[in-house]
């Protein structure tokens, strides 16, 4: 049978402040997939992630993304939620004097609104919420303080875990590069993303870190560079990478 592609993208290209930064992307997400892209500082890894989060300082040029068939760069920031799109990235933000419990009900139930299912009630949410509290080992504790505030790096992590872990997205697109995960983090980041994972889903982890790789293993390992993904490999070259780093990919993409 078939797979269901959830995100296609192809020859993507956008800019930011006038500089064009994606030369022309083509990825591709299938049902049950866990993408890693991988590559140097400064090959547009968190812009590409930003474009597909509608943040408005990049500026779409050409090509297209789509998600479940729909143009994605023509929906707003909202609608990408409500049909099942989580950027973790998108919400690191603090919002004072909203609980975390009362945030996370209103972004579940309006989820399923869109979807015309019923609302879940205060019992049916708790039950949910605990349960996925805790496979990210969230302390139940910070439910009731306000979104992030005064939340340590960590804990930020685990909220935007829990968050996916509660949300349950169709296709979560993970930007790790710059959050400096711990041991900790890590772990936090695998076992929501292991948990997430399924025959239903596609799952875009964007790493710097190998390390990652060890505890969820990909499907497909991709190589961005100015711009462009310049090699996919599986789990193998992500392997390579560390060990040889990305040179010898380059030298082998430039000499083309
Ligand atoms: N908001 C911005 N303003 C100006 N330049 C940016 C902005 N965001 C990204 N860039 C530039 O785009 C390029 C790619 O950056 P980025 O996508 O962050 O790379 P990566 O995540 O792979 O390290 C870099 O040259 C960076 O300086
Ligand atoms: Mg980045």
């Amino acid at each position: 049978m078939q797979k269901e592609i959830i995100l296609n993208v192809e020859d993507l290209r956008a800019s930011v402040e006038g500089k064009e930064i994606l030369q022309g992307i083509n990825f591709k997400v299938a049902a049950g997939e866990v993408h890693a892209i991988m590559g140097p500082n400064g090959s547009g890894k968190s812009t590409f992630a930003s474009v597909l989060a509608g943040n408005p300082k990049y500026d779409h040029i050409s090509g297209k993304a789509e998600y479940m068939g729909k143009d994605i760069l023509d929906m707003s920031i909202e609608d990408r939620a409500r049909e099942g799109l989580f950027l973790g990235f998108q919400y690191p933000v603090e919002i004072p004097g909203v609980s975390m419990s009362n945030f996370m009900r209103l972004a579940v139930n309006e989820q399923r609104k869109y979807r015309g299912e019923e609302p879940l009630t205060a019992a049916q949410f708790l039950k949910l919420m605990r349960e996925r509290a805790a496979v990210v080992e969230l302390d139940a504790k910070l439910m009731n303080r306000a979104v992030n505030s005064g939340f340590s790096g960590g804990e930020k992590k685990r909220n935007e875990i829990f968050q996916m872990a509660m949300l349950q997205p169709k296709l979560a697109l993970l930007d790790e590069t710059d959050s400096g995960l711990d041991i900790d983090a890590l772990r936090i980041v695998a076992t929501g993303v292991n948990n997430l994972r399924s025959e239903e889903n596609g799952i875009v982890l964007i790493t710097h870190y190998q390390r990652l790789l060890d505890y969820i293993v990909p499907d497909y390992v991709h190589v961005l560079y100015k711009g462009r993904i310049i090699y996919s490999g599986d789990k193998e070259l992500s392997l390579k990478l560390e060990k040889e780093g990305y040179d010898w990919l380059i030298k082998e993409y430039e000499s083309k």
